[in-house]
Formats: C-alpha cells, sequence, structure tokens
C-alpha cells in the first residue's frame, strides 16, 4: 500500500475523510498529524484520537502540532463544527494519548522513511507542515504527492470575501507550503461546492448500522442542520471531497494546472489564493486544480466511509 500522512483539525468533515482514509486497502496512513483550526488543539487532538478509536484503527499514531499559526492570531469554526469540534455530542474520550514527538518532527521524520512514497494530504491550515518545511527544505524531494484541500481558486471564500478557511486562517503557512513544493494537488472550496451531496442520501447513508454512521450521525447533526438552513438541500464536504481526489485521482474528470500564490496584505484579500488564469506571470503551474470529479465514486466512497451500502 502507498503510504499516506494526513495533516488535519477534525472537524466534522476532517473526520469523514480520516473515516474514508483509514479504511482504504490501497493506502496505510503512517500518522496522523494535528494543527489547530476548526477548533483549539486540545479538542482537534482528542477529536483525532476518538476517531482513529471509531474506526477501529488506534495502531495509527497521532501527533499534535502547532496550537496557532505562524504570525497572526486567526478566528475558528466553531461556529460551524461546534465547541469541540465535534458537534458537542459529550462523546467519551478515546483511552490513549497522542504521541509525544511534535507533528513538525513528525513530518519531517515520516517523509524520510517513506522517502519517494509518500503520500501527504492537508486537510486543515497548513502549520505544521510549514514549520516542517522551515526544518527541513528538502522535504518537497521526498514527498511524491501532496494534495491540499484549501483556497478558493475564483474568489468565492467562506471566511473572509476571498478566502477559504484553512488557508485563510495561516497564511503565511500558506505561502511556505506553496513556494517549497514546485507541484501539488489542491481541492478548493468551490470545487466542494461544485460536488454537492443531496442532504436526503446523506441521512440515509446515516441511517447504516455501523458504529462509524452512527459516531458520524451524532458529530455532524449540528453543522448538517445548520448547512441546511443556510446552503439548501445539498450538502458538501470538503476534506472527504480532497481525500476521494488524493485516494482515488483516476476519478478526476477536470483538473487544470495553474501558478497560485498566496495573497499576504491585501487589506480585504488577506488569505486568498490568487490563480494566474491566463498564465500571464511566466511562473510555473504549480498548482493540479480540481475541477470535476466522478460524482457516482465520490459518493461511493462516503458510503463506505460510514459502512453504508
Ligand atoms: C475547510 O475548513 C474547515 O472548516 C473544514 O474542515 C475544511 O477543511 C473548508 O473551508
Ligand atoms: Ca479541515
Amino acid at each position: 500500500p502507498i503510504p499516506l500522512l494526513i495533516d488535519t483539525d477534525p472537524g466534522v468533515d476532517d473526520a469523514l475523510a480520516l473515516l474514508m482514509a483509514l479504511d482504504d486497502p490501497k493506502h496505510e496512513v503512517v500518522g496522523i498529524t494535528v494543527a489547530a483550526g476548526n477548533v483549539g488543539l486540545a479538542h482537534t487532538v482528542r477529536n483525532a484520537l476518538k476517531l482513529t478509536e471509531v474506526a477501529g484503527r488506534e495502531d495509527v499514531p497521532v501527533f499534535a502540532g502547532c496550537p496557532v499559526p505562524l504570525l497572526h492570531a486567526a478566528d475558528d469554526a466553531s461556529y460551524v463544527h461546534g465547541s469541540d469540534g465535534f458537534g458537542d455530542t459529550g462523546y467519551v474520550p478515546a483511552a490513549r494519548a497522542a504521541s509525544d514527538e511534535h507533528a513538525a518532527l513528525a513530518i519531517v521524520r515520516l517523509a524520510h522513511e517513506h522517502a519517494g512514497r509518500l503520500l501527504l494530504v492537508t486537510l486543515g491550515p497548513l502549520t505544521n507542515l510549514a514549520l516542517a518545511l522551515r526544518l527541513d527544505p528538502d522535504l518537497p524531494r521526498r514527498v511524491a504527492r501532496l494534495v491540499v484541500m484549501g483556497g478558493a481558486v475564483n474568489g468565492r471564500g467562506n471566511t473572509s470575501v476571498p478566502a477559504e478557511f484553512n488557508l485563510g486562517f495561516d497564511p503565511e503557512a500558506a505561502h511556505i507550503v506553496f513556494e517549497a513544493f514546485p507541484q501539488f494537488d489542491l481541492a478548493d472550496w468551490e470545487a466542494t461546492l461544485a460536488h454537492g451531496i443531496a442532504h436526503a442520501d446523506a441521512d440515509r447513508w446515516l441511517a447504516a448500522d455501523d458504529p462509524r454512521a452512527r459516531f458520524y450521525d451524532a458529530i455532524s447533526r449540528q453543522t448538517r442542520a445548520w448547512s441546511r438552513a443556510r446552503r439548501g438541500e445539498d450538502w458538501h464536504s470538503a476534506d472527504a471531497l480532497a481525500m476521494a481526489y488524493a485516494l482515488e485521482p483516476e476519478s478526476a474528470r477536470e483538473v487544470v494546472a495553474r501558478p497560485l500564490a498566496m495573497e499576504l496584505t491585501g487589506a480585504l484579500t488577506r488569505g486568498a489564493t490568487v490563480v494566474d488564469w491566463q498564465s500571464r506571470s511566466g511562473r510555473p503551474a504549480n498548482a493540479r486544480i480540481l475541477m470535476a470529479y466522478d460524482r457516482a465514486r465520490f459518493e461511493a466512497r462516503l458510503r463506505a466511509a460510514v459502512g453504508a451500502s
């Protein structure tokens, strides 16, 4: 199997992506590194540990990373994910604790151990990965493929007008990552919106007789109701789409390669992804941007992640 390292900030949609990955026979999750983002680090780490328990994968190590962005404080997304990041259900925490090693050090070490083969998927702010790159500037040479959930490639963000949450939370970290990796795959917020799932289908899958469905139904209830009230009949799972793209790239139906850079200073645009759609800059096309993914394959993977038929 392909070694897979996931950096995440769980987070309701992170949880679905993790279930998808932990169940995939072609990939072996070699670690889960955790940052602050959707909620504070104590909660995101606790949620990652719980998720591995629900998935029956307590053999997978979890590493705690950065509690704050590199430079500037940022607001969390507890209004979407609940104050504990998992819908405030009061679940019983997992028995085990995170490993002692810092997430950034674990990224550096695992990239060495799996050099040339590692699939690295980021589902949260890029703080841990940026720090790892400062510790080990050669890291990109060892990573076979980087998949990032983040950005809003046409300027339709979900936090500020043009910024998406993960990259807007820590724009400097995203800048460091995008300058360091000559090429990466991007599943952005606008792709998320283009791949909505009918709430009625999700409700049916989450009624499956499986511990994963029961847990996911409980932790996602609040955010599904919030999304229904706000965005209508379609439900969106940003991190799950990114993970489907990571695990099964052959099911992507349209991918466009363009130069992409972070806006760090704009009074109205800080945290935005600036995509050179017209290739005017002469910069290399570093981002392979997911535009369309096979809907039936995405749905099949969502169902499998929660044990629904
Ligand atoms: C991203 O932000 C977070 O709230 C989600 O978990 C996802 O990673 C979507 O913008
Ligand atoms: Ca996330």
